[in-house]
This record gives structure tokens, C-alpha cells and sequence, in this order.
């Protein structure tokens, strides 16, 4: 298959797993036949640098007619004085927003050889297994007015959803349960807010047409610490864009490092938009030793949602375990009599564990 890949280094250790990336898809495509063409554009500060933009019209043209983009981070401290609107951020945020990736799906699966990792108890985290699926265009992030008023003094944020975004998060999360195991939980605040009190009316429809999958309603409170005091009890998890992103990063406590979890952004169509759970890691950047781990295992992700290549996104996501059960890791984790390693050395072992099977 012949595909186009645009790459959104951005900021900070961004730059630096990119390339860790694009070095294990095209180990792939060598493999199975594929040809994947690569262009690379700017987004986030690295952009605001060089265009004076967050998101340059070119990066828009380029993500519209490819296949799919694979981003590293944006942000960093050098553009935090900016005012809002031009911040690196927004670039993230705008792109999301352009190509209508209204579905975050964020699996959480721990490889068994970091289970001690976690400061969470072994016997509590062995064998979780879970898909978050976060709303990714609405809600808070995007609802206007979002200001301050009263001469600064009060402030207000607009939480908006229309029913039909609702209703294309909630039936991918009961597709995505099918393909799983048939649990879905959806997570919302009802007892407080409007908002949640429609998500779960939508639920309760929906699930009519999905009798197969068994849902629950959890209020987000009580959600977050079943999360890691009962990660088992989950399959799929629903939920809108702010409880989404705080649950998601909660969860990568169940994997040993944020810099381990992988996320797809997508719609219905397919296109989707694949990055790390973590950001550009400022206080790590430049020093070789950034995890390249959530970062390949995002391509996995691109080729098993995008491109149909679930046997190739299989082979990546093995030889990830593999690695890791050779006792090899980077500083953000520890294994116990393994050895610690760069992002370039992680991935020159991933790339060895693909190639010799
Ligand atoms: P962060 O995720 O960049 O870092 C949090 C901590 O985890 C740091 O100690 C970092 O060193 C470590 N870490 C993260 N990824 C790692 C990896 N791959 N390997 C090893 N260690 C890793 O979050 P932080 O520090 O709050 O934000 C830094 C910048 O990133 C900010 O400008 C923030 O706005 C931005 N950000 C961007 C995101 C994105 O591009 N999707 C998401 C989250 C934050
Ligand atoms: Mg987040």
C-alpha cells in the first residue's frame, strides 16, 4: 500500500521521537511492501519561530491531503508569555478542530515487565487492560465565550456540546466495546452539570443499539478512583474532553511512565491524527534520553486505525514487549537488573526486535 505521512515534530523531545517513528514504519513497510512517503511540517513554537503562527496554512493544506500525521509535542517555556491565542497549543488545539478528530481513543495496557513500575500494587494493575475514549472537539476547550470580565475580576468558560456530537463519540465507544469486551463505561458528572445529564440520556438510547455491550454510568469523581484503585473493572471508558484528558493522564500511572501511552485521533472516515499522551518534556529535551516508546507505539496505532495493518501494528506493539522484557528502558522507568538506555539505543532495539523474528 502506498501511503502519505506528514510528520509534526513540534517542540521539545517532539524532534527528538519523530524520527524513532518514522524509523520503525518504514522497517515495516520493507517488510510487508509498503511504500509510505513522508513529508515533514511545522506546528506549536517550532512554527511560531519560523512563520509566526502556531499552525501555518501550509501544515493545514499538508494534514488535509494526507493519509495521516503522526505529531510529537508542542510547548515549551520560551513561548509561555505569549497572549492565548498564540501560543503552541493552539496549534495542537486548531488542527484537531480543522480535520474534525473528534475521537481521542488512549488504550492503557501495561507490558508485564514493567508492572513493578508503577507505584501502584502489582496485584491491583496485573492484567488492566482498557481504552479510554475521549470527545475531543467540543466541550470546555472550545465553547465561547470563554473570558474575563469584570475588569478581570470574574471570569467565564462555555460548556458546549450539540446532541449530535455526542451521539458519533458515544456510538465510536460502543463500536470500539464491540471489538473489545463488550463493557462499556461512560463517565459523567449528572448529579451537577446539564451537560452530563444529556450524555447520559444519549448513553441509555444508544445502548439500544448495541444489546451486546453491557453499560454502566459512573459520576467522574468516583470513576477516577476506581481507575487506579480497581483498574481491572474496566473495558471501555466514555467520557467527554476535560474528563477525558484528566482520566487519560491518570491512568498512564497504571503503564509506569506517561512516556509509554499511545493516542489516535480520529473520525469517521478514518483520517486520524496519532501522538504521545505526554508533552514536549521540556526539563528532558536535548538529552537523548526522552522514552520513544509512546511514540512508536502511536504508529502502531496509525497503522491499525488508519491503514487496516493490524498484523504490522501487532508486530510493533510485540516487539515494544519484547525490548522491554530484554531488561532495557530509559530513565523515565526502571527494570529491575535491566539496563538503562537512550532514545536512540530503544530505538535501534525496537528496530532489531522487528527485524529478527
Ligand atoms: P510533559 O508530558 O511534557 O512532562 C511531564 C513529565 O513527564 C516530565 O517530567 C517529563 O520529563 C516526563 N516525560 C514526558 N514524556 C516523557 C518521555 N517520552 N520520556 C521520558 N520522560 C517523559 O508535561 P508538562 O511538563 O506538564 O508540559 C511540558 C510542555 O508540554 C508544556 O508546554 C505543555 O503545554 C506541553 N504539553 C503538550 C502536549 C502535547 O503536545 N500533546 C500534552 C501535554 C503537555
Ligand atoms: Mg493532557
Amino acid at each position: 500500500m502506498n501511503k502519505q505521512i506528514i510528520l509534526l515534530p513540534g517542540d521539545g523531545i517532539g524532534k527528538e521521537i519523530i524520527e524513532s517513528a518514522k524509523l520503525v514504519l518504514n522497517s515495516v513497510a520493507s517488510e510487508y511492501g509498503h511504500r509510505f512517503t513522508f513529508h515533514q511540517h511545522a506546528i506549536g513554537g517550532d512554527a511560531i519561530d519560523q512563520y509566526g503562527t502556531p499552525l501555518p496554512e501550509d501544515t493545514i493544506k499538508a494534514c488535509q491531503n494526507a493519509d495521516a500525521i503522526l505529531l510529537g509535542a508542542v510547548g515549551g517555556k520560551k513561548w509561555d508569555s505569549l497572549p492565548g491565542y498564540m501560543r503552541p497549543e493552539k496549534g495542537l488545539l486548531g488542527i484537531r478542530k480543522t480535520l474534525g478528530l473528534f475521537a481521542n481513543l488512549r488504550p492503557v495496557k501495561g507490558f508485564s515487565s514493567l508492572l513493578h513500575a508503577s507505584p501502584l500494587k502489582e496485584d491491583v494493575i496485573k492484567g488492566s487492560d482498557i481504552l479510554i475514549i475521549r470527545e475531543l472537539t467540543g466541550g470546555l476547550y472550545f465553547g465561547q465565550p470563554s473570558e474575563r470580565r469584570e475588569n478581570g475580576n470574574a471570569v467565564v468558560d462555555t460548556l458546549y456540546y450539540h446532541r449530535s456530537e455526542m451521539e458519533r463519540i458515544i456510538d465510536k465507544a460502543f463500536q470500539s466495546a464491540r471489538l473489545r469486551n463488550k463493557r462499556l463505561t461512560s463517565v459523567d458528572k449528572a448529579n451537577v452539570l446539564e451537560s452530563s445529564r444529556m450524555w447520559r440520556e444519549i448513553v441509555e438510547e444508544k445502548s439500544k443499539d448495541y444489546p451486546d455491550v453491557a453499560v454502566e454510568h459512573l459520576l467522574v469523581d468516583a470513576a477516577a478512583m476506581k481507575l487506579i484503585t480497581q483498574p481491572n473493572h474496566f473495558d471501555v471508558i466514555v467520557t467527554e474532553n476535560l474528563f477525558g484528558d484528566i482520566l487519560s493522564d491518570e491512568a498512564s500511572v497504571l503503564t509506569g511512565s506517561l512516556g509509554m501511552l499511545p493516542s489516535a485521533s480520529i473520525r469517521s472516515d478514518g483520517v486520524g491524527l496519532y501522538e504521545p499522551v505526554h508533552g514536549s518534556a521540556p526539563d528532558i529535551a536535548g538529552k537523548g534520553i526522552a522514552n520513544p516508546l509512546g511514540m512508536i507505539l502511536s504508529a502502531a496505532l496509525m497503522l491499525r486505525h488508519s491503514f487496516q495493518m493490524e498484523e504490522e501494528a501487532a508486530e510493533i506493539e510485540e516487539a515494544v514487549n519484547e525490548t522491554l522484557e530484554q531488561g532495557y528502558y530509559t530513565a523515565d522507568l526502571h527494570i529491575k537488573g535491566g539496563k538503562q538506555i537512550g532514545t536512540k539505543e530503544m530505538t535501534e532495539m525496537v528496530l532489531e526486535n522487528l527485524t529478527t523474528k
